[in-house]
């Protein structure tokens, strides 16, 4: 064993936590990453010591040295995944180890350190267990927010030898405003979001900060979220700003764009595939053009169409709408397949239905 998976956490328990009834009344209506609970993990990292100082701690602004890479260079990467509560009184958290591996594969693109998976998972736990009482029930989940970036005080461009690992949580309820409702997409011709060798298939902050002034143009638009195309055609389609997507057909099959390096492989998407394969599904991982997407919603071929992500669960998409013009996805209110795997992933995810694949790890 090294020393990073020996690292103990220290537990400082918040010493002025949220009152109860001001809690219950920011869980009635959480929306998305507004309400955040009482405590945070910080682990920091430097390359002669490797991973130390692991702590648990009342949640609180941190100070950075202002020449801190990560403020100007931007290294930097983050997870996504949530805590549900169950009908058994359980707390569950869904395939935590593929956020984690993710990360580290993240990590790797960024150069910054690999966090051992024991770290990872640990720093869950601990946040989870302290934060228990923020984990709404009915529809809602803690959304976790593990992040990494390097604060060494360094203008030099290299990677840093300093970085702080956090994490955060949120207590979280729809991501989209609209609730189950259908969503409408813009697409996006003119600007697009990762070129083959750049950074798409890793989750770090420069993705998203490259994919704002689309995401603005979006809702200027009245839209959603903004669909990407390829960088080199500008044909091809990628995935939405926050999520992937996956087009049913009239035969019953699903096809999703291909993990090539550009799109985030997404742990939502995976599991939707191997739902999908056991209804008996024709999976395909097949590049997608606009001009197909266009002519099968035309036809009928296309049936339906949604986007999946840890935020946004399954969403269905009706509506796409771009420069030229709309087009509708059946009757723009979503289909029966996309409703039943959401059924299914939010089944197994809330315990109700039965966790065939071992997905569900339990920690209180
Ligand atoms: N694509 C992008 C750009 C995302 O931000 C996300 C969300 O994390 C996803 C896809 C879906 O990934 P996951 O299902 O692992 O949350
Ligand atoms: C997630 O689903 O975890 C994401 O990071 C997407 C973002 C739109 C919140």
């Amino acid at each position: 064993m090294n020393a990073a998976q020996k690292l103990k956490f220290s537990i400082r328990p918040n010493p002025a936590p949220v009152a109860a009834d001001v809690r219950a009344g920011l869980l009635k209506d959480p929306g998305f990453g507004r309400v955040f609970t009482d405590h945070m993990v910080t682990i920091r990292w430097t390359q002669d010591g490797g991973w130390q100082d692991a702590q648990l701690r009342a949640r609180a602004p941190i100070s950075l040295d202002p020449a801190a890479a990560v403020l100007h260079y931007g290294q930097e990467i983050f997870e996504g995944l949530k805590a549900y509560r169950r009908d058994d009184g359980s707390i569950a958290l869904f395939r935590p180890e593929q956020n984690a591996r993710r990360f580290n594969a993240s990590a790797a693109r960024m150069a910054l350190p690999q966090l051992p998976e024991e770290l990872f998972l640990g720093a869950i736990d601990a946040l989870v267990k302290a934060d228990v009482a923020w984990v709404p029930g009915n529809d809602g989940s803690l959304y976790l927010r593990p992040f990494l970036f390097a604060t060494e005080a360094f203008l030099g461009v290299r990677p840093s030898a300093e970085c702080l690992f956090m994490l955060i949580a949120s207590s979280v309820g729809s991501y989209f405003k609209g609730g189950d409702k259908a969503v409408t997409v813009w697409l996006s011709e003119h600007y697009t979001r990762a070129a083959a060798g750049g950074t798409g298939a890793a989750k770090c902050g420069g993705n998203y900060a490259a994919s704002l002034l689309a995401q603005a143009e979006a809702i200027g638009h009245g839209c959603d979220q903004v669909v990407f195309l390829d960088a080199a055609e500008h044909r091809w389609v990628e995935e939405l700003g926050g999520m992937n997507v996956v087009f049913v057909f009239d035969d019953g099959a699903i096809q999703t764009p291909p993990l090539s390096g550009t799109i985030l492989p997404g742990i939502t998407r995976d599991s939707i595939l191997a739902l999908a394969r056991r209804q008996g599904r024709v999976v395909r991982e097949e590049r997608y053009a606009i001009e197909q997407w266009r002519a099968d919603a035309a036809s009928g071929r296309l049936r339906e169409c949604f986007a999946c992500g840890t935020a946004a669960v399954v969403a269905a998409i009706g509506r796409i709408r771009s420069a030229q013009g709309d087009f509708l996805i059946g009757d723009g209110n979503g289909g029966p397949v996309t409703a039943a795997l959401k059924a299914e992933l939010v089944g197994i995810q809330r315990g109700q239905i039965a966790d065939a694949d071992g997905w569900v790890r339990k920690i209180l």
